[in-house]
């Protein structure tokens, strides 16, 4: 029998991470060993999968920026347009993973399944979990029931939605959750289990961007002021998302200054900051009536992708505003 067909897309990270030591678990260097390497400690995967590796970028994801994202997207696609690949697996560092998983569920429009997975461990430790990670991730990629969910997330055996996960602890290797939308399914010796059907997410028309436009994030806190949202806008910021306290709510110090950003051309967000729940439009703000967008569950990091995206793709406030509500919609 044929064995299905996997690209292996590597971008660094953790799971090609490497210490000094097999005792040391969290000082070490990311993205030390090519996923060619990775991909030899774990025999199984080429006695399972026809195995194509590409590496388009070796990072650390803290140092992944947008730019980075156009080598990848490429990649993918071509992997997308091959017509013996089943499925995508990305392997990337754990502290970006969201962001590029979620710029992945936006801006690929295929039904085929796009695992991105990484590790909480470097590859030389004892407790390396990234080889039982990618192992699984290939698992979910190569299954048919993955088709047509968007970007997913691999990792310690739960499968979560790219557009919901996050990485919610520094150091475990139970790191990753989706707060309120919860695990899609889970993958155990190869065997993959899903919870519930998952629809994606409509993309963006996709058309490379040359540039990326600026877009911040400006966190509130207890006596924030508007100086670093004025910083943003010298800077040449077109968009910034704020990520406001408890249901996203503005101090009333600098409520009408956000209030008159997107009269001079800067989209705003309202999101709520470190928190979850889907902010609501309140009164006070008359979001619609001042164009500021609303983002329901999704976090500020997220947010901004959704607005680099149709920022770079040229789409004004509102046709941004409903492509987040048809986002919100799949669910
Ligand atoms: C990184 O994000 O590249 C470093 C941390 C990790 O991969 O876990």
């Amino acid at each position: 029998m044929s064995k299905p067909t996997l690209a292996l897309i590597g971008t660094g990270g953790t799971i090609a991470g490497a210490a000094s030591a097999a005792s040391v678990s969290t000082d070490y260097k990311p993205a030390s060993l090519s996923l060619a390497a990775v991909v030899d400690t774990v025999p199984e995967l080429r006695q399972r999968y026809g195995i194509e590796v590409t590496q388009p970028m070796q990072l650390a994801s803290y140092d992944v920026r947008p730019e980075d994202w156009l080598h990848l997207h490429a990649a993918v696609i071509q992997a997308v347009n091959n017509p013996d690949v089943v499925g995508i697996v990305v392997t990337h560092g754990t502290d970006t993973l969201e962001e590029t998983a979620t710029f992945l569920h936006l801006s690929v429009d295929t039904e085929k399944p796009i695992v991105v997975v990484g590790a909480m461990r470097p590859a030389t430790a004892y407790s390396a979990d990234g080889p039982a990670n990618l192992l699984d991730a290939c698992s979910v990629a190569a299954c048919p029931g993955a088709r047509g969910r968007g970007s997913l997330v691999v990792m310690n055996g739960r499968i979560h939605s790219g557009l919901w996960v996050g990485k919610r602890h520094v150091s475990s290797i139970e790191a990753f959750d989706s707060p309120l939308a919860g695990a899609l399914g889970e993958v155990a010796d190869q065997a993959v289990q899903w919870f519930r059907a998952a629809r994606r997410a409509p993309t963006v028309a996709w058309q490379r961007p040359t540039t990326w436009p600026r877009v911040d994030i400006a966190v509130a806190y207890a006596g924030v002021d508007e100086t670093a949202m004025r910083a943003f806008i010298a800077a040449g910021a077109l968009g910034i998302v704020h990520a406001g306290l408890g249901n996203a709510n503005t101090p009333t110090g600098y409520r009408a200054f956000i209030q008159s950003l997107p009269a001079q051309g800067v989209l705003v967000a309202r999101c709520a900051r470190f928190i979850t729940g889907s902010v609501t439009r309140a009164s006070i703000y008359a979001d619609a009536q001042h164009g500021i967008l609303t983002a329901g569950p999704l976090p500020p990091h997220k947010v901004r992708i959704v607005m680099l995206l149709g920022l770079a793709h040229g789409m004004d406030g509102p046709a941004i505003q409903a492509w987040i509500d048809q986002i919100l919609m799949a669910g």
